[in-house]
């Protein structure tokens, strides 16, 4: 057997992961979740798929649907996803995917449904849309899951229930069917690979649902860049030397740490330490080193928005490839549940 090198994980497994179509990518999904990624391609068969269909649970009028999940996969890929190494698709353009939804929803049981907390908050923000496509969230995310045959799904820690709900229905169907048929899926977590990365309000971590000005994304200006960094949250400054820093000025050296060097880290921890730190100048060296980082994906980014065939030809690609393995597996289920052949 052979092993990530990075991860352990073995190297014939498949991995799958889904991403919602939603909003920019910010540093804290660079290297909480695409940088991993990006190393998985090198040594495992992958599906990245951009959730699309699951997006109107939430979302049932979406404007702009296509500009939105376009956007996406053009950051995906200027991160560093290469459609030669992994399959990069569109949910809603494997559609095998709701036919196995509607097999699985038929062994799927109202009572496990309403006990997801996904749902029960999901169901708390939107009282007046509590659609059964929200309640069979699992569902859809276990289809396309299963579809693939996936064996490691990367997912953080809020996605964790409904990983648990797709290893359900998997053993359920083989279960039922009495077949060995699906794998059983697990979440993967980096473990130690894994940075979280904070945002700049002082806080938890960096997300866009904290307010724009708490994440920094990939796509950002640097003028706008320079004035969220300059205005993040510190204090007073230290007042004994070696002291323990506050979450906020943590936040700040975390930030450092991934995307500065390790000489600019060592000095400013040393001004911390003898309280001579200025904060001012902590955060410009922040703020330019955040911006060197980030320069490479904005050009990136231009370059591919201008480049609609190459975007068409990597949807294409990804479809193509996700749709015959999702076909293969389909043409085996309506064959164990007894329909005739149609694919
Ligand atoms: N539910 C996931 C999220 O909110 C997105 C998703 C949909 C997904 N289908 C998936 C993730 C399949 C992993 C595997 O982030």
């Amino acid at each position: 057997m052979v092993f990530c090198y990075f991860c352990r994980m073995k190297k014939n497994e498949i991995v799958l992961s889904g991403i919602r179509p939603t909003g920019n990518l910010h540093l804290g999904n660079y290297f909480g979740a695409v940088k991993n990624f990006v190393k998985m391609q090198e040594t495992n068969e992958c599906y990245f798929f951009i959730a699309d269909y699951h997006s109107l649970t939430t979302h049932p009028h979406p404007d702009n649907l296509q500009g939105n999940v376009r956007q996406v996969l053009i950051e995906y890929l200027a991160a560093g996803l290469d459609p030669e190494k992994a399959t990069l698709y569109l949910q809603s353009d494997i559609p095998e995917t709701a036919e196995l939804y509607l097999f699985l929803n038929m062994n799927a049981y109202l009572g496990e449904l309403e006990r997801v907390t996904t749902f029960k908050e999901k169901a708390r923000k939107q009282p007046n849309n509590v659609n059964a496509g929200l309640l069979t969230y699992p569902t859809l995310m276990a289809a396309d899951i299963i579809i693939q045959k996936a064996d490691k799904v990367p997912v953080g820690k809020d996605q964790e229930q409904n990983l648990e709900m797709t290893r359900t229905y998997a053993r359920r169907f083989n279960n039922m069917y009495g077949v060995e048929f699906f794998p059983i899926p697990t979440a993967f977590n980096f473990g130690e690979a894994l940075v979280k990365i904070p945002g700049l309000d002082g806080s938890g971590k960096m997300g866009k649902s904290e307010g724009e000005a708490n994440a920094i994304f990939l796509n950002d200006d640097p003028k706008v860049i320079r004035k969220k960094v300059m205005r993040a949250v510190t204090d007073s400054g230290p007042t004994e030397m070696n002291q323990e820093k506050p979450d906020p000025i943590q936040n700040l050296f975390t930030l450092l740490n991934v995307v500065s060097t390790p000489d600019v880290v060592e000095y400013f921890d040393d001004q911390y330490n003898k309280c001579t730190i200025r904060y001012g100048d902590l955060k410009k060296q922040l703020a330019e080193d955040i911006v060197a980082f980030t320069a490479p994906f904005t050009e990136r980014i231009k370059e591919l928005s201008a480049d609609d065939d190459y975007i068409l030809k990597v949807m294409n690609m990804g479809a193509e490839k996700a749709r015959a393995n999702a076909q293969k597996t389909l043409r085996e289920v309506r064959e164990i549940i007894g329909f005739r052949k149609i694919y």
